[in-house]
This record gives C-alpha cells, structure tokens and sequence, in this order.
C-alpha cells in the first residue's frame, strides 16, 4: 500500500489536487493507495505526550508503518512545509523509520523551491528515510479549477509515482 498525505487545511488546497493526482496515478498502475487527509482527520498538536494516544494519530502511525512508501504533499507556508505536516511528523516519529518518502508542494511563488529541505533533513536525519530526488513544486498555473491545469503538470506526477513505486519497489525486496 502507498500512502499519499495531504497536509493542507485549506478547503480548496491546491496541494490537495496534487494529492489526488498521485492517489489516481498510483491506482492506475495497479498500485494500492490510501489518501489520509488532514483537513478531515484532525491530529492534535502534539505535546509529546498524551497527544500520542488519540485514534487519528495511531491510525496515520499505522498506515505509515505499513506504507511501501509515503508521498507527501503540503503547502508553502513561509519558506517550509505547512505547520500541520510538522505536527503530523512530530506525532508519528518512529513510523517512518526507513521509509521511501517523496514530497509535493504548492506554493505561491517561484522563489520558495527549496521549502521542502528542512523536512527532507529531517525525515533523512531522524529517521533514515530515502528521499526520492524528485520534487514537484507547483505554482497557480499548474492548476485550474479543482484538476491539474495540463498534461505538463500531470506528467510530473506521473514521472514522481513512477520513480516513488521504482525505488520503494527496490528497497522493499532488499529487505
Ligand atoms: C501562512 C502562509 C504562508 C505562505 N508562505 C509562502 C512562502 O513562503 N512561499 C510561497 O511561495 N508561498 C507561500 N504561501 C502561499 C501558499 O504556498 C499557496 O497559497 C499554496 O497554494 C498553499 O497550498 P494549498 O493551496 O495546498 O493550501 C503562503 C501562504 C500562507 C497562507
């Protein structure tokens, strides 16, 4: 199973989109995908402490002890994954603990390409997991309505799924 988070609590999330997209692409390889939410299931913050016992805490620790791998995407917010995405690492630790992780962003600018690093060096550093060395960064014009905006964006996901389930699928089997 690949996990596909989406971190953003906007009601009309672009990164969102780009969640789905992956979540299609991946059952369109044949591939098992479960998208958790965050704007539907509330994580409290996490005071390292009794925040670790709640139910939607233990089920995303445990969807993502499980995952082959984890794709993540979050917003832009000041020159770092959004606080929500932060939290929900905080939270489940552990779980991620070797795991194949590969991020999408939406941002606002072009300027903020690297947001996704301090959470890279974090997952690689903390937890030893294998970042896919592939990002997609994605401003308002890779989108339209309430879909990716062209087969341009659309090929960025496809390409980020195809190298995600190529290296899980590699890591995997060595294990
Ligand atoms: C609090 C806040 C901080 C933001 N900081 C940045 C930033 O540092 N760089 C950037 O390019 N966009 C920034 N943005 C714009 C968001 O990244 C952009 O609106 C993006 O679409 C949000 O993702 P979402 O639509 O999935 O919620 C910020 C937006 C907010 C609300």
């Amino acid at each position: 199973m690949f996990l596909v988070i989406s971190s953003s609590l906007h009601p009309t999330s672009r990164s969102r989109i780009l969640a789905r997209a992956a979540v299609e692409q991946l059952q369109q390889t044949g591939r098992e995908a479960t998208l958790f939410d965050l704007v539907i299931k509330n994580l409290p913050a996490c005071d390292g402490a009794s925040a670790y016992a709640d139910a939607n805490v233990k089920e995303l620790a445990d969807l993502i002890h499980q995952a082959e791998a984890v794709l993540v995407a979050s917003p832009v917010y000041n020159y770092d994954v959004n606080a929500a995405l932060k939290n929900a690492v905080e939270l489940t630790g552990r779980a991620w603990t070797g795991k194949v992780v590969s991020l999408m962003l939406a941002a606002g600018g072009q300027g903020s390409y690297m947001s996704a690093m301090g959470l890279a060096n974090s997952l690689m550093l903390d937890f030893r997991c294998l970042i896919v060395p592939r990002f997609i960064y994605a401003t308002g014009d890779a989108f339209e309505g309430d879909g990716l905006a062209d087969e341009e964006i659309q090929q960025r996901v496809t390409t980020l799924v195809s190298e995600t389930t190529k290296l899980a699928d590699a890591v995997n089997r060595s294990h």
